[in-house]
């Protein structure tokens, strides 16, 4: 089998400008650092952030974040979530914004990134011009490709969730369908792991380097899974493989905690 290209999917970290701030008295900075650097001794080739890098939209939690990613040495790029600064993100990182959606080429694959943030909301949406755009590239791309958008286009079982993921996904389900050269879509924003597939495409989220939310609940429950990654190789005949790591570290959620924004 010839070499992969490796890449590390994280995801939600909720970062604060105060680094020793909590979410539900989860120490995200710390939490995030300790995924990170498992990520990173994995040796992948790339690292694909999907989105809520900072739960406060601050610039100061953007930038400890890209100094972070930074030193790591290894190529990244980030797509913005519900919690985060799309605006922010534009300046200092090269995101997809609204209708424009990212391409990057990962050996002889193509990662498309689509925005799926929407002001003031927590579900997602992707703008139809960005649609036609993906179609359009996917129209001349006979590459395989994995697709990365923050909410994910499917329900996952966890009725609080499947009400605040992708809206008027059927557009985005269309192109992936249509398209057998779409291998992979990769979502966060489920703060969980979940796998699915449509036609030719897997479909998979990654727990958050964050809190975790229990799978296949009706209610907001908090997991105590520990966070994690995922780390995903794709093989140039277009095979790939994916595997959920977790990261043991010494916090413990909040058992009483009934909600977030
Ligand atoms: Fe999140």
């Amino acid at each position: 089998m010839p070499t992969p290209f490796i890449v590390a999917q994280i995801s939600d970290f909720h970062l604060f400008a105060d680094p020793a701030a909590t979410l539900l008295e989860w120490p995200t900075e710390p939490s995030f650092r300790a995924v990170l650097e498992e990520a990173v001794a994995c040796e992948p080739d790339l690292l694909l952030i999907t989105g809520d890098l900072t739960q406060d939209g601050s610039p100061a939690a953007y930038r400890r974040i890209m100094s972070a990613l930074e030193e790591t040495g290894i190529r990244y790029c980030c797509l913005p979530g519900n919690h985060d600064d799309p605006e922010i993100m534009r300046d200092l990182m090269s995101t997809p914004a609204g209708p424009e959606i990212h391409i990057e080429r990962l050996s002889n694959w193509h990662l498309l990134m689509l925005d799926s943030h929407v002001e003031g909301a927590t579900h997602g949406r992707v703008h139809p011009d960005a649609i036609d755009q993906l179609n359009d590239v996917l129209d001349t791309l006979s590459q395989p490709v994995m697709i990365a958008v923050h909410h994910p286009p499917v329900k996952i079982g966890c009725k609080w969730i499947d009400g605040i993921n992708l809206q008027r996904a059927a557009p985005l389900l269309d192109a992936v369908r249509s398209h057998p050269q779409v291998k992979l879509v990769l979502s966060g924003h489920v703060h969980q792991s979940f796998a699915t597939s449509l036609g030719h495409a897997a479909i998979y989220t990654t727990p958050a380097t964050s809190i975790q939310f229990k799978p296949g609940v009706d209610e907001f429950t908090l997991d105590d899974a520990a966070p994690g990654f995922r780390l995903v190789r794709l093989y140039s005949d277009g095979s790939h493989d994916s595997q959920v790591r977790r990261v043991p570290v010494s916090f413990a959620i909040d058992p009483t905690a009934t909600g977030y924004e």
